[in-house]
């Protein structure tokens, strides 16, 4: 096995960090340097007994409480964000300590809100172990939970000192939270590289056995891009926006079908929707649209999104955070390799190109 790292800087000024990339990394290198006596580790009740151990024999060195918490979205909630600092204050721990998320995007997420305010913040490293996390989750500063009333509602930007991706970990993960992960890779290839898109295809077989070669390029090629848009535009006032690629229609899907469907499968059905449209306006190719297709398909992803009445799918739609004035803005491909932000009120036009990419119901 190749035992290459390959690091990252997301380039934020003095709040930069660097994010390291490699087969095997829990065990063959520190983990990360120079952390404080106090550390909380939050895990959750899948990824703990898979990786605690190896992450706990590097920091025997220090005092680290473990706080583990249930399996799913629902545990990104107020009452775990409680929890943690209830367990953070009852071992006193102060403003010097750390706090190591290990898991996906929901440890990472509840993690990182954690550590942006507790005592008005305290230093906060990754080990993100899917897919989404690793390109997606654990770059960029956003930390969130969840409120009753809506998904993400309170939260901050807040960047980590650190993160350190081992692909070994994506052995473990389920075959759909793999193919999940896989679509947002492909995202980042359409709007911003097209190259990548094409190395993406070629690499087809090696990415859906796993391999880490393949992976450590994959996901440190998905990062790097990540962090550049974050870099120029950390708060999302203009670029960051091209992230959300397919998630207009991708967010419908998912709040239509939340038991079915999840994130990444709805991301990508929702990248062929913008790709149609694209392709309707006259500003992609056939053969464009016909390569996302093939790409996203031969990855194990749905290419197709669930039959929905066109006023489901605008109801849901108009509740998105880029709609301005009432009129939505969507991500669309203007190429394989670049994307554009573009208001578009042609609901009969957007109609089409939902119904050519759902199900057909004969
Ligand atoms: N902060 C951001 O910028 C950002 C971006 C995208 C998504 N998110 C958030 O991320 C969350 C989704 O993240 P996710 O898809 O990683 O979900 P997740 O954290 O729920 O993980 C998916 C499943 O995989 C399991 N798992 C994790 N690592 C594993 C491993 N190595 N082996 C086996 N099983 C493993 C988890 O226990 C879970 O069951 C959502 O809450 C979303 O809002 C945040
Ligand atoms: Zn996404």
């Amino acid at each position: 096995m190749q035992k290459t790292t390959q690091q990252i800087i997301v380039g934020l000024g003095e709040r930069s960090y660097a994010i390291d990339i490699g087969a095997g990394l829990l065990t063959r290198t520190p983990l990360f340097n120079a952390l404080p006596q106090q550390i909380l580790l939050l895990t959750n009740t899948v990824v703990g007994p898979l990786y605690a151990e190896q992450v706990l024999d590097q920091l025997s060195q220090h005092k680290v409480i473990v706080h583990t918490i249930d399996d799913g979205e629902q545990a990104k909630s107020l009452v775990n964000y409680g929890a943690i600092m209830d367990t953070l204050i009852q071992h006193n721990f102060n403003r010097d300590c750390a706090i190591i998320a290990l898991g996906g995007g929901v440890v990472g997420d509840l993690a990182g809100f954690v550590a942006a305010t507790y005592q008005r913040g305290v230093r906060f490293y990754q080990i993100p172990t899917t897919l989404l996390a690793q390109v997606d989750s654990s770059v960029g500063g956003k930390t969130a939970i969840n409120h009753p009333g809506g998904k993400n509602m309170v939260g901050a930007f807040y960047q980590p000192q650190a993160v350190l991706i081992d692909t070994e970990c994506l052995q473990t993960l389920s075959d759909r939270d793999y193919a999940c992960g896989l679509a947002e890779v492909v995202k980042y290839g359409i709007i911003a590289d097209a190259d990548f898109f094409t190395w993406l295809e070629a690499h087809v077989q090696e990415l859906n056995a796993r391999e880490s070669a393949a992976l450590t390029y994959a996901i440190q090629r998905s990062c790097q891009i990540k962090a550049e848009v974050v870099a120029a535009d950390e708060h999302e006032q203009s670029v960051r926006a091209l992230l959300n690629l397919g998630h207009t229609f991708g967010h419908a899907i998912e709040a239509a079908h939340y038991d079915t469907w999840k994130h990444g499968e709805a991301v990508a059905a929702g990248t062929i929707i913008a790709a149609q449209l694209m392709f309707q306006l006259g500003e992609l190719t056939a053969v464009e649209v016909t390569r996302i297709e093939n790409l996203l398909q031969s990855l194990h992803l749905p290419v197709r999104a669930p039959l929905m009445q066109l006023e489901q799918w605008q109801a849901f739609m108009q509740r998105d955070k880029k709609v301005q004035d009432g009129t939505i803005r969507l991500v669309l491909p203007t190429a394989i390799g670049s994307a554009t932000i573009r208001p578009m009120a042609d609901w009969q036009m957007i109609g089409e190109a939902i119904k050519a990419m759902s199900t057909s119901d004969d």
